[in-house]
């Protein structure tokens, strides 16, 4: 059987774990029955960076997840990068992987993306590569936000 471990911090957007298969596997707990939608769009835009060479995590897919509670949920499964994320690395790695991203997301957008937050979303990869994660705030031609205007509308019915 395959366990979880969560390794997204408690406060994060979505939650992430770690699968004993040694995968990764989001969700998006607050997006209720949208949470698919919003995954499938995301792993679009990763593997339309990873066809242009980005250094992306390679996407496995999104389907159903049975969390160890129980609970079933969508999940978009993906390759582990083994590294320091964001949070973890010192002063000079942060400076040293957003100097590093910068033209990369230049060349992101020269080819129609549109970037979401990026400085924090990244990991120093042990192969000391710098990879780009969380693109569920991206856009690119054909796959728009769908998640702010989501959260302006559940905000309007409060
Ligand atoms: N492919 C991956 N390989 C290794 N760790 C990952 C991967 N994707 C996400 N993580 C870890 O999970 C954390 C949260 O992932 P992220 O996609 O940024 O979710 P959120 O939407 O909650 O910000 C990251 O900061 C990183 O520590
Ligand atoms: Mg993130």
């Amino acid at each position: 059987m395959t366990t979880l471990e969560l390794i997204s911090k408690p406060r994060a957007n979505g939650k992430v774990y770690r699968t004993s298969d040694g995968l990764i596997v989001k969700t998006i707990p607050w997006a209720g029955d949208k949470s698919e939608r919003f995954l499938k769009r995301e792993e679009k835009i990763q593997r339309a960076l990873l066809l242009k060479g980005f250094n992306v995590s390679t996407p496995y897919g999104v389907s159903s997840l049975r969390l160890n509670d129980g609970a079933v949920v969508s999940g978009f499964f993906m390759e582990y990068i083994p590294g320091i994320p964001w949070y973890d690395l010192d002063l000079s790695q942060r400076d040293f992987t957003s100097k590093t991203i910068r033209p990369e997301i230049k060349r992101a957008i020269s080819m129609n993306f549109k970037p979401g937050n990026y400085n924090e979303n990244v990991i120093l990869g042990s192969d000391g590569k710098v990879y780009l994660i969380d693109f569920e705030y991206w856009e690119m031609p054909g796959v728009p936000d769908e998640i702010t205007p989501f959260l302006r509308d559940i905000t309007n019915r409060l």
